[in-house]
C-alpha cells in the first residue's frame, strides 16, 4: 500500500528530510494543501510535541502551530515552564485534510489509513531527535505513537515509558478552545503539560 516510506531519503539529517517531504505523494492529501508543513524546533530538543496535522494558517504559512490552537499551546508551554523555542513541533500528519464550505476551509480529522502512511516522516524525526519524551496532543497523535488501541480520556498525563523514549498524551489544544467550561479545560492542559516539565527535571 502507499505510503510516505519511499520518499524519506537515508541517512537525511532533519533540514534534508524537510526538503524531501516538500514533494511527497504517500497519500491524497498533498493534492488539495497548499504546502506540506512539517516539524520544526532544535535537533537537539528533549521534547518532541506531535499534533493531529496543520490547520488553515499552518497551511498557507508552512510552519506548525502558528494559529490559534497554536497561540493556546503557547501560552500554555510558557506557564508550565516549557519555552516554545527549545521543543521540536510536528504533527502526525503533515498535509492539511479538509472540505471547502464555500470560501472556508473545514478541517476534517485524517483517518488511520493517512496517519500510517505518513508515520514514516515522524519514525525519522524521532529517530534523528531521540529526544527523551514525546508528548501527544490529542488522539490521533496519540494513536500514532502508541498505537491505535491507546485512549488519551482513560490515560491522559500518565507516562508511557517505550525503548526509544517516553511518552505522555493529552488534550489538543482545538478542544480546549471548543470546550464549554474553556478555563477548567485550559486548566487540566497546563496541568499535563507541567506534569512534563516536572517529569523533565
Ligand atoms: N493543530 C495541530 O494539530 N497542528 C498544528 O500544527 C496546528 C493545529
Ligand atoms: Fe505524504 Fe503525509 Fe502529505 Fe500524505 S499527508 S502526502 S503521507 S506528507
Amino acid at each position: 500500500r502507499r505510503s510516505a516510506a519511499e520518499f524519506v531519503p537515508e541517512g537525511a539529517d532533519l533540514a534534508a528530510l524537510r526538503s524531501a517531504a516538500q514533494t511527497c505523494r504517500g497519500c491524497d492529501l498533498y493534492a488539495d494543501a497548499t504546502q506540506v508543513v512539517f516539524g520544526d524546533g532544535p535537533e537537539s530538543a528533549e521534547l518532541v510535541v506531535v499534533g493531529e496535522q496543520p490547520g488553515d494558517v499552518e497551511d498557507r504559512r508552512g510552519e506548525p502551530f502558528v494559529g490559534p490552537a497554536g497561540r493556546l499551546l503557547d501560552k500554555a508551554l510558557a506557564e508550565a515552564d516549557l519555552i516554545r523555542g527549545g521543543v521540536y513541533l510536528t504533527n502526525a500528519v503533515k498535509h492539511f485534510k479538509h472540505t471547502e464550505r464555500g470560501k472556508r476551509r473545514i478541517h476534517k480529522t485524517p483517518g488511520r489509513t493517512e496517519v500510517v502512511a505518513c508515520s514514516p516522516w515522524l519514525t525519522a524525526e524521532l529517530a534523528l531527535i531521540r529526544p527523551r519524551l514525546v508528548l501527544c496532543l490529542g488522539a490521533t497523535a496519540a494513536k500514532a505513537v502508541l498505537g491505535n488501541d491507546f485512549k488519551v480520556t482513560e490515560r491522559r498525563g500518565q507516562v508511557v515509558a517505550l525503548d526509544e523514549y517516553e511518552v505522555v498524551a493529552t488534550v489538543h489544544p482545538s478542544s480546549v478552545l471548543r470546550a464549554p467550561d474553556r478555563d477548567e479545560a485550559y486548566r487540566a492542559f497546563v496541568a499535563d503539560l507541567r506534569g512534563v516539565r516536572e517529569h523533565l527535571g
